[in-house]
Parts: C-alpha cells; structure tokens; sequence
C-alpha cells in the first residue's frame, strides 16, 4: 500500500476503533465481536508499523507507551479544585437549601441533578481542540500530579473527543474508580506476590492510577465517570444536566444513575434508593451528590473558600459497629501466607452479621496494635470484607499482650519466614495441606514435569478426594484412583497414567524448579542444576555458597536454604524422587540465548511458535509469557499484540523473525564448525 492510501486507512481505522471502544466502554453496547475488533486493531497497528511516521499520540495503538518514570510531574490547576460539603442527616439537606435560598434573596423553584458519590479518586483531564493532552491528579487542589501517562491506558477515557466540532478548550472532572471485582482480583495478585493488600477499593484505585511505569497501570482495569467541569471555551450549555450529556456524546463516561429531581422529597427517595441498591453496584459509592442544576445560578451562588454553595454531599450512614475481639486466628492461603483474622462477637452492620474480619499480615497488626480481649470498630464496605479500623485503647484490659504471628505453620509445623522486600510471612513446607492444590498444579506444568493432561481441575480434584496428599503420591497413581474423578474414562486414564511414566524421566533443572521454592523460577533452577549437579549436593549447599552463584542473590538464597533446612521437605523431596524419577544427562545447552529469557508476540510466517520455543530452547534460553523489565529478548511476528509496546517502552531488545532466524542459523553453523574441528 503507497503513503497516501496508508494515510486514509490508517485515519479511517482509527476512527472506527474508536467508535467501537465507545460502544463497548462506555455504552456498554459492543456492536462486533472481539475478534472483530482485534482485527481492525491489528490492521492499524500493522499499518503504522510500516509507515511509523503516520502514528500519532492520539491513536488507540498508543495507549501505553514511554518509559517509567523517576517521579510525576506537577501541574496547576487552572481552576482549583475544591471539594464538598458533606451533610450526613435530612435536616443538614433542609438546611442547605435554606442557605440557597437566603443566599439569593428571592422566591425561587430549584432543580437539582443528584448522583452518586463515587468512592475513588478526582482525576482532572484537559481536552484541547478534542485532544486529550493531560490528566491531572487532584493533588491539594491547586497542584495535582500529572499522570498522563496512566491515564492513556484507561479504556474507558478516548484519547480523542467523539465530535467534528470540538471545544477549544475542555477541562472536565471525574472520579476514578476500580470495581468491586477488579479490587478483589488485584489483592490476589498482590497477596501471590508477598505485597501488602489494599484495604478498599478506593486505595488500589489510587495506586493503580500513581504507579511510575504506566505498563502496570495498564493491567489494572480502572475505569472513570465524569461529573464537573474544570475551564471551558467553547462549549454552550445551561444546566449541568446538559453539560453531562453533551460530554457524554463525546464519549466521556458519566454514571448512568444520574437524574433530575425537583424538591427535596425527590432527593430523600433517592438517596434511599441508592442506599437500598448500593450492594448491587460493581462499583463503591459512599454518599449521593446534589447539585444545583442551573448553571447561571451555581455562579451566582459561588463558593466558599472550602466549597461550593450550590452543591453538597449527602453521605450514607457509616457501616460501623464496635464489638469485642474474642480471638485472632492464623489461616494459611493456598500460596503460603499466614494471615491473621480477627475473630469478634457477631454484630450486625447495615443488616448484615460479620464476626470475623482479616487482619493482612503483621505489619497491620502492628499498626492498628489490636490485640484478642480489645474492643474494636468494623466497619463493612459494601460487599468487600469487614475491616478493623480502630482500637477503643481507652477500653482495653491492662492484662492484654500483642499478638504477634507464628514463626511455624499452624497447619503444617514448618517454619514460616518473611523475606526481605514482602510482607507476608509464608510456610515453606512442601507438603503443606494448605498450599498442597498449588503446590500440585505448580509441579505438573508444562515447565516445570510436563505431566500432560494435568491441568487444574484435575489437580484439584485429586486433592479434594484426598487421593494425592503429598507430591510423591502423583506417582503412584492407579487405574482405579483416578476413576474416582470425575468425566473419568479408561482411555483418558490410560493417558495421563502414560504422562507420568513419561514425566519421570526428565531433566535435575525441571525437578529443582518443580518444587516451587520461592523465587526459584526457571532460570535459576537451571544456574542450580549445573552449579550442584545432583540432589544431595543442592541439598548441602551452604547459604554462603548459594549467594556465590551469579544472579541468585541473598534473598533467593536465604529461601533455597531454608527450604532445604525443613528436615520434613528433604524428606519429602527424596520420596518424590525415589518414586523412580531418573534425570537425563544435564545436556549443557549454550548459544546465543543461553540464560536469556525471551517471549514471542505475533504470527511467524517460518514456523510454528512450538519449534521457534524449541529452537531457543536449545540455544539455552528460556521462553516465557509476558513482557517484564527483566526480559532479555522480544520476537516479533506478524500483527504483533501490545507487547511489542510494552516491550519499546521497557527499553527490552527487539528481534524481527528474519533477524531471529539468520542468529539461530548461525550458532547451528558454529556448532557444525565446531565438531568439525
Ligand atoms: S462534584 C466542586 N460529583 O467527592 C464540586 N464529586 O467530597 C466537585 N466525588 O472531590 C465535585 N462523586 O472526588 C462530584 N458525582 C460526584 C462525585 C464527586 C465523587 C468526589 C470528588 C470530590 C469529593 C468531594
């Protein structure tokens, strides 16, 4: 395809993906399937692959890009922004209608938009000539951090005003938000990952949105709906109402619950309606917004220094109740943590009866200083867990004593260590019942034993059943024990029993990295296999020499040598390997790729991604997934995904399929030489 015609699909592609991301993120009405959609995507991103000088900052391609940064920038608000007033009874609702009403001196009917309160974080975003060009935190009011970067890759803001006729100038406010979901998703990632878990959604929203490397803002699915406007030119409306449509038809998400009311009854029987459906909602609200809806008066009430006269929040009523502490508890998650739990005297909040609540990790613990015996706030967010938020120290028995957590698993007696940087403390026993699910898919993958046909559903049943209660007895699997499973056949039976013969005969690295000690990822359990050689010598390894080998440092040693200093996991590593596993002679793989760490994205057109896996593989390397800072190498295919962004953005060497190609070849000739010699 020339320039010129490049030029015109490239311009045509963009706006029709953005119409799309309009109908999915903010209509919530997707006229085409995904895949539909990837394709036109793909096309685009092709397409200004070819003709780089076409992509523009505003193209749906760029939504993540640049570079970590050191620290935001800041950037003034050119209105400062200010916030409410809040009223918390139907007599403070009388009261500032009263104060309108005083204030402008004459008889008058009111309008009023109410709206829910939503429970993130203000976010200010800059519009010029449609173009988004900033998105500022609200910061103290008058200084916010310039976080555009991050906003880019919210799906639900458009880079580009949905109109041919924008305003010069649009600063308009909102709130951003992750779901109720989506909060519950990310404390899991950040409990895998030994990270202190947020305590509602509101904070994880604000360290999603204030992360300094937008790739990871990215992958956190806030979304926003907009309220206010900030400075405007250009842009004729009269109420507030209006100004709420017309940002929405250019593709600004507002809430939808947002409505017009005329008295005062009117805004009590919603703010009860919201409070009835606040559960319901994906999302967390705390009180209703009302406004006054005529624009003319909102300036001719003005503010206060503080806040506006013409708008206020009406809070719902807190849901906290105070009760006692009768115990705290230590449960063990499926990935090794040890969490305390409060249990307390069963209360009811808001019509619901919570006795217990998580405590997180020590360092909650320390910080609220709650011990058993003390009388407590909970407070209960919607659906999301209760939480402790206070301790009556007036209240508290002089008798009391901290709690601290365990040095030992309560369900398995092994040691439980925090490393350095976390801060969860995690057993390190192999045999843990509770991690055991974990612990089983974990050895099975294909990485890892490459026990085919053991995917998680079958793991966990085996589990479950209590059929496998420790790793080693996956190998001694019977006809019969698997016919206990369920949608179980003989010649499915026959297979996986066929997948773990085969799987004993594998590579000491694969095993290392099977037993899923803590960092221990592939590449390290590679630089541990040809370091030691055999079981008996990584088993001995002194903490010393295990921070000797390159790239394993203190932390990775102290969690190797604490694994092996459980008496009961040598035990159990030596009865997985007298289950008749035998290794294959370490074949030292070396090349271009050895110790490197390398992932594909998009269609190679030489061959299939399994032999391009197998062919890096055997120049040593190792292939994974996804994109991180730490990746050594990104091979690009056909219509490559995101990860190519994300790749650039990290700084991480890139390689074309030719490229990729002529250097495997090349080592293959060397090695050919080579023998020769
Ligand atoms: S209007 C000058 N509308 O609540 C008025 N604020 O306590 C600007 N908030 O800072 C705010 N939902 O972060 C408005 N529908 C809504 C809102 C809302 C949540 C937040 C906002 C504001 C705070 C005030």
């Amino acid at each position: 395809m020339d320039k010129d015609r490049a030029r015109e699909r490239i311009e045509e592609l963009r706006t029709i993906i953005r119409y799309h991301d309009y109908l999915y993120y903010v209509k919530n009405q997707p006229e085409i399937t995904d895949s539909e959609y990837d394709k036109l995507f793909a096309e685009l991103r092709s397409l200004e692959n070819q003709f780089p000088d076409l992509i523009t900052s505003d193209s749906p391609t760029q939504r993540v890009s640049g570079e970590p940064q050191k620290e935001f920038k800041t950037r003034q608000h050119t209105i400062p922004m200010i916030s409410l007033d809040n009223a918390f009874e139907e007599s403070d609702i009388f009261d500032f209608i009263n104060r309108i009403k005083r204030f402008v001196k004459r008889h008058i009917d009111i309008d009023f938009v109410v709206e829910p309160k939503i429970d993130g974080l203000a976010l200010e975003l800059v519009y010029e000539n449609g173009l988004l060009v900033a998105g500022v935190t609200r910061g103290d009011g008058i200084t916010g951090e310039d976080v555009t970067a991050n906003v880019k890759t919210i799906k639900t803001i458009p880079l580009k005003l949905m109109t041919d006729d924008p305003p010069p100038l649009l600063e308009v406010r909102g709130e951003v938000f992750l779901s109720k979901s989506a909060f519950q998703m990310i404390n899991e990632q950040q409990e895998e990952q030994g990270k202190p878990p947020f305590a509602n959604p509101r904070n994880a929203a604000a360290g999603s949105l204030r992360q300094l490397d937008p790739s990871i803002t990215a992958k956190r699915p806030l979304s926003a709906f907009f309220y206010a406007p900030g400075m405007i030119r250009g842009l004729n409306v009269s109420t507030h109402f209006e100004f709420l449509q017309k940002i929405n038809s250019y593709g600004l998400k507002i809430n939808p619950l947002v409505k017009t009311v005329k008295d005062i009854t009117e805004i009590f029987n919603y703010h009860r309606y919201l409070s009835d459906i606040r559960d319901s909602l994906p999302y967390e609200i705390d009180g209703v917004v009302i406004k006054v809806n005529s624009l003319e008066l909102q300036k001719e009430l003005g503010e206060t220094a503080r806040s506006p006269r013409w708008a206020i929040a009406y809070k719902f009523k807190p849901r906290q109740a105070v009760t006692k502490i009768n115990d705290i508890i230590v449960s063990v998650g499926r990935t090794g943590t040890l969490t305390p739990v409060a249990i307390f005297e069963p209360v009811d909040i808001a019509g619901v009866t919570v006795s217990r609540a998580t405590l997180h990790n020590q360092d909650e613990v320390d910080r609220l200083d709650v011990r058993v015996g003390d009388y407590v706030v909970v407070e209960r967010a919607g659906d999301v867990i209760p939480e402790v938020v206070k301790v009556l120290k007036e209240k508290r028995a002089i008798t009391s004593t901290p709690f601290k957590l365990p040095d030992k698993c309560p369900i398995c007696g092994s040691k439980a260590i925090k490393y350095e940087g976390e801060v969860a403390i995690r057993c390190t026993g192999i045999d843990c019942p509770a991690q055991l699910k974990e612990r089983i898919k974990h050895f099975c993958k294909k990485d890892a034993m490459d026990i085919e046909g053991f995917g998680d559903k079958i793991c966990d049943q085996l589990v479950e059943k209590k059929i496998v209660k420790g790793i080693e007895d996956i190998f001694y699997l019977t006809m019969g024990d698997l016919f206990k499973l369920e949608r179980m056949g003989k010649k499915l039976a026959e297979n996986l029993l066929n997948s773990i013969e085969k799987a004993k005969k594998t590579e000491f690295y694969r095993f290392i990295y099977a037993l899923g000690i803590r960092f221990v990822g592939e590449v390290t359990a590679k630089k541990l296999a040809e370091t030691f050689k055999n079981i008996d010598n990584l088993i001995n390894a002194k903490e010393e020499e295990l921070k000797s080998i390159p790239d394993v440092g203190p932390v990775v040693a102290k969690s190797i040598f604490t694994f092996f200093s459980e008496e009961k996991n040598i035990t159990a590593v030596k009865k997985i390997l007298s289950a008749g596993i035998v290794f294959k002679e370490n074949e030292k793989v070396a090349g271009f790729f050895s110790g490197k760490s390398v992932v594909f994205t998009g269609t190679l057109s030489s061959m299939p991604r399994g032999e391009a896996k197998k062919l890096v593989e055997k120049q040593g390397g190792i292939v994974k997934s996804s994109v991180t800072k730490d990746l050594d190498y990104l091979i690009v295919g056909e219509e490559p995904g995101s990860k190519l962004d994300v790749a650039k953005g990290l700084n991480i060497k890139i390689l074309s399929e030719e490229e990729f190609i002529k250097l495997i070849k090349k080592e293959e000739e060397n090695k050919v030489t080579g023998r020769l010699l």
